[in-house]
């Protein structure tokens, strides 16, 4: 081979990875365009997928209506977060399943009174099987003791429980799809706030299109269902952009502070439980 060859199939790797095809799901390549189906080009039907509904007839997030979500069962069925597990594992239904390693289902206490929910596991988490484990956990771990709480305290969960391939953002259709086991989860847990890691997190459960930036700091009440009255939500911004943007570093500092203020004086912890141990910006 070539040095000019071998430089084009790397690029060619390369882009391949970028768009998000870095699993490989069957032994042999498959060539798409040449299968036909009725004398019609049509993709071949990878054996044992799931043919999705497209993100137009899927749920309107963040609310789902229970008598048409087809996921809403099996979740709704679990009694308890064991159970919920269970559910999950046993879920085919969401494509991102096929690609992750394992099931990144949550992190921490059961019965916590702060749940932090993220956007979907990344490559360490996969690799592990515990959610916030990369790069981004590890800032996340900093972040939370800089207020004086730890895994011990919180319950740590995604949005979506599998890594989407290459790390892309979850589409909507997943979202939906894996929505009812969140709303699950938090009712099973029943936290006395949640805080909203990133767009996504906001975008699944408070909705809407407003970006993080407007949205951060101000608290929101949100609806879950099994949950009766709302559930306070702090969005903040997610620790994966912080290590991209350090100087927004400073306005997730004064979220931590907001969180803090509210847990002391509704009583969710006592200001000694919730003691300053280290500052975020020390890296
Ligand atoms: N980013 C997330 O949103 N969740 C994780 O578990 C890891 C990184």
């Amino acid at each position: 081979m070539t040095g000019d060859t071998r430089a084009a199939l790397l690029a060619s790797l390369a882009l391949q990875a970028e768009w998000g095809a870095d699993e490989a799901l069957l032994e042999t390549p498959a060539d798409h365009m040449a299968a036909r189906v009725g004398g019609r080009d049509m993709p071949e039907a990878v054996p044992g997928a799931t043919v999705l509904r497209p993100a137009s007839i899927a749920p309107a997030l963040p609310g789902t209506d229970p008598g048409a979500h087809p996921h809403t069962e099996p979740a709704g069925a679990a009694a308890t977060l064991a159970a919920l597990r269970d559910a999950l594992a046993g879920f085919d239904q969401c494509a991102l399943k096929r690609t992750a390693t394992q099931l990144v289902f949550a992190d921490g206490a059961e019965d916590a009174r702060i749940m932090f929910i993220g956007e979907a596991p990344g490559a360490e988490e996969d690799r592990v099987g515990r959610p916030f484990v990369g790069p981004a956990g590890q800032l996340l771990d900093r972040m939370m003791a800089s207020i004086g709480l730890d895994r011990g305290k919180v319950r740590i969960v995604n949005v979506v429980p599998w890594r989407p391939p290459g790390n892309r953002t979850p589409s909507e259709t997943e979202i939906a799809q894996c929505l009812p086991f969140l709303h699950r989860h938090i009712a099973l847990v029943r936290p006395a706030v949640v805080v909203l890691l990133g767009a996504v997190a906001v975008r699944a459960l408070v909705g809407g299109k407003e970006g993080i930036t407007r949205l951060r700091g101000k608290w929101r009440e949100i609806e879950v269902p099994g949950l009766e009255g709302g559930l306070r939500a702090l969005p903040t911004y997610h620790p994966a952009f912080l290590l991209r943007q350090p100087e927004a570093k400073r306005l997730a500092w004064a979220d931590l502070l907001e969180l803090r203020r509210e847990c002391v004086e509704s009583c969710i912890y006592g200001e000694s439980d919730m003691l300053f141990t280290q500052v975020i910006t020390k890296s």
